[in-house]
This record gives structure tokens, sequence and C-alpha cells, in this order.
């Protein structure tokens, strides 16, 4: 069975590279994602998945390359008005402010973003990731799963066509990381979002992922349907032996 057939891309980057601090840490990246599907980004620690993100999202400018929107280049765009438009990203670490009650968090994003989402957007968002904890509870007393939920659910709320998710399954154990892939999968499958996700999970990725990127010192080395990627002789050398 061939992959999954989808639309036209909605979001996409083209020959990005980036250097910091005088190092090359993306080197003429290429990736696209189409709405309703979930592309897996890959790659040993130090490969440029995280930094791949902050060029995606807007908080590094690539000094070569291109980041579309549909076909608008918003390469320039800094990261709220990537975000206004619609393009959503969570953290490797699902940092919370925890001073703040789960109330207080959610009001806090939806008042953040725009007077017209009102707490029906914030109940529909914390449905829809399945988050189910009492407003009132301290934000820092959640654990891993909820923080993320949490997170997911601020985000959500404003029905952002791509989502960036970077590390979703990090510090989860695998009954939870059921709950992730659950997540991952009604936001691209049911709401039509746009979903890249970066993981070191390799089962989560295998279980869920239409296509996968695979990134070595901040090059794409290999795309394609998990199950022929998982083969691929240059990702096993340069992903798998160093992972073992
Ligand atoms: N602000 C920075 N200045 C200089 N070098 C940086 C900066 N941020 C990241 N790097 C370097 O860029 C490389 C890629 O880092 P990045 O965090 O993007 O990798 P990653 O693939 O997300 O790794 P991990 O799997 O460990 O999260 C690393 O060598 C890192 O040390
Ligand atoms: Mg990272």
């Amino acid at each position: 069975m061939g992959a999954p057939a989808f639309g036209k891309p909605i979001f996409s980057c083209e020959g990005v590279s980036l250097s910091l601090g005088g190092r090359r840490i993306l080197d003429q990246l290429s990736l696209s994602v189409a709405p309703h599907e979930i592309l897996g980004v890959i790659g040993p620690n130090g490969a440029g998945k995280t930094s791949l993100f902050e060029v995606l999202s807007g908080r590094y400018r690539p000094q070569q390359g291109k980041v579309r929107l549909r076909d608008e280049d918003i390469t320039a765009l800094p990261i709220h008005k990537r975000a206004r438009l619609g393009i959503a990203r969570t953290f490797q670490s699902p940092v919370v402010p925890t001073a703040l009650t789960v109330g207080e968090v959610l009001k806090a994003a939806r008042e953040a973003f725009s007077p017209w989402l009102t707490r029906h957007h914030a109940e529909w968002a914390c449905h829809l990731v399945g988050l189910k904890v009492p407003e009132d509870l301290p934000a820092g007393a959640l654990e891993t799963l909820n923080r993320r939920k949490l997170l997911l659910a601020c985000l959500v709320m404003r029905r952002p066509c791509v989502v960036l998710m970077d590390e979703p399954a990090a510090g989860l154990i695998n009954s939870e990381i059921d709950e992730i892939d659950a997540i991952v999968r009604v936001l691209a499958k049911e709401m039509g979002m746009a979903v890249i996700v970066v993981e070191h999970r390799l089962e989560l990725l295998a279980a869920i992922a239409d296509r996968i990127a695979v990134m070595d010192l901040g090059k794409k080395i290999a795309e394609g349907a998990p199950e022929h990627v998982f083969e691929d002789p240059a990702v096993r050398a340069a992903y798998f032996d160093v992972a073992a």
C-alpha cells in the first residue's frame, strides 16, 4: 500500500540554512506539510530539529531560504504575527506558569490571543486534548502529561492551521504516549491541522506519522513513508546505530 496522498502543502520551508555563533546548524533544509497530514521529524541529538522549529515559528531568522504559509513568504515575520496566522508550537520542556491555576492559565491564553476567545473555546480545547483537572488546581501541581495537555489546550483553542510539536512524548510512560498519539491524530485527521512532530520515541512516530523526514548535522538525509525510512541504510547509520 502506498503512502496516503495529501493535498497541496499549507506550510513549507525551502533551502533553509541557519548559522549560530559561527556554526552551521541547518543546511539547505526543505520540508512541507499539508492539512490533515502528520510529518514526523527524527534525528540524533543536536541534529538541528529544535533549531528548525525556531526558524519555522519565527524565533530565528535563517541566513538563507524561505518559510511559506500557503503561498505567502513569511520568513521575515516575527513569532507573534506567525501565531496570528495560525502557526502554533509546543516546546520540549512543558513549562507552565507555576504561580497560576489551570483556569488562570487558560484564561491568560485566550485573553492573550484574542478577545473573541471565550470560556467555551477553552472548554472545547480541554475536551479535545482530554484535560480533566480542576480549574482551581495550581498549574505547577500538574504532572508531565497534564502539563503537556494544558499547553496544547492553550494552542488548540485558537484553532491553528499548523502545529509544531517538539518531543511531545518526552518524559511520558507508554500508556501516556498512547494518549498523545490519539491527540495528535485528532488534531490532524479530524481538525485538519498540518502537524509536524519532532520525536525521539520512534514507536510514536511509526504509529502516527504519514511521512518521516530524517535530519543529521542540520541536513535532511532521508524522507518518506515510515516503513521505508526506517529501513534506509543512511538513516540506520546516522540515527539508529548512534542512538543504540
Ligand atoms: N543559540 C545557539 N547558539 C549556538 N549553537 C546552538 C544554539 N542553539 C542550538 N545550538 C546548537 O545547534 C545544534 C542543534 O541543536 P538543536 O537543539 O536544534 O538540536 P536537536 O536536534 O533539537 O537536539 P535534541 O534531540 O537534543 O533536542 C546543536 O549542536 C546545538 O548545540
Ligand atoms: Mg531538540
